[in-house]
């Protein structure tokens, strides 16, 4: 893996708007990379004049190196570039990460995905990745309210091939409540069975929570993991950042197993 202070050029090639504040972007490598992504990695786009961000890639690059991600507005340099115009060159540096989802350890078992708000993009990888050989996954995706829901389209296509239960924080009489928590005897049912391994990236107090009821459920330590963000800088493990117990986020997660996360919490 190439771990690198110098950014690289992208074009950005395509955007259109997908949920409250969020936009779906694609971007082109302007140098042809045949570096493989793996689930779990993630990227960062510099902004001239405002910096440098990190973001997950939602589709790892194609054969044209055109990838995809998910952006929610959040501060300066999100709102630069929900202005940027199709067609400008950003900064890149990527991929980074080495804790990532353990596709190879779960792809035989039954999966659930449990995302929160903005957590789904970080799930997506996996998700397709598991599709793509058959596993048994389902997927409970919690939100504030439907603005709050992120990748409809890639919504659409998934619900053709897996079960998706999609709950509100608040909600019209139609729409199912309550907490991803809320509707696990309904995903075990449809598939076939408690999970045996789950994936969660949301709002972190929603991952303890899913994190500790299934290891108060018994499930393997190993089996439970999350994907954690941190504000970041350098983003190749120099500059102390993102720091999380004795762990640097950007090269040790951001995927962390359950008994990971709770033993560099301890140290936190
Ligand atoms: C590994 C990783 C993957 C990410 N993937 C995505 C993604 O796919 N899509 C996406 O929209 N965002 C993602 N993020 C978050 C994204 O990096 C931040 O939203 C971005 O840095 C905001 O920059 P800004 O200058 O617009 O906002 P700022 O002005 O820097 O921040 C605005 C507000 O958001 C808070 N904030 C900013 N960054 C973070 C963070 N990392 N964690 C918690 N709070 C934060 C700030 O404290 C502040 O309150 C990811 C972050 C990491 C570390
Ligand atoms: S971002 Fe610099 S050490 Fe992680």
């Amino acid at each position: 893996m190439k771990l690198s202070m110098t950014p690289q050029t992208v074009h950005l090639i395509d955007q259109y708007d997908d949920g409250e504040n969020s936009r779906h972007y694609t971007f082109q490598l302007a140098q042809p990379t045949d570096e493989i992504i793996q689930p779990g990695q993630f990227f960062t786009l510099t902004l001239p004049n405002f910096g440098e961000a990190a973001f997950t890639y939602l589709t790892p690059p194609n054969n044209q190196d055109q990838f995809q991600a998910l952006i929610r507005r959040a501060g300066s340099l999100t709102s630069e570039l929900f202005n940027t115009q199709t067609g400008t060159l950003l900064g890149y540096r990527g991929p980074f990460g080495s804790g990532l989802w353990p596709i190879e350890m779960i792809k035989d078992k039954r999966v659930l995905f449990i995302a929160g708000g903005i957590g789904l993009p970080p799930l997506a990888t996996a998700i397709a990745t598991l599709l793509e050989q058959d596993s048994n996954i389902g997927l409970i995706y919690g939100s504030r309210n439907p603005a709050g829901q992120v990748l409809k389209l890639e919504r659409e296509e998934w619900h053709k091939q897996m079960p998706i239960i999609e709950t509100f924080d608040h909600a019209s009489s139609s729409q199912l409540t309550g907490t991803p928590l809320d509707h696990l005897d309904t995903i075990s049912q449809k598939l076939g069975g408690e999970p045996e391994a789950v994936l969660t990236c949301g709002p972190e107090v929603m991952m303890s929570a899913v994190g500790g009821y299934f290891a108060g459920k018994k499930l393997a330590e190993e089996s439970i993991w999350l994907a954690l963000e941190r504000r970041m800088h350098c983003g190749i493990g120099l500059c102390g950042h993102c720091y999380f117990g004795s762990s640097y986020v950007c090269t040790d997660g951001p995927v962390y197993s359950w008994a990971e996360f709770i033993k560099q919490q301890n140290r936190c």
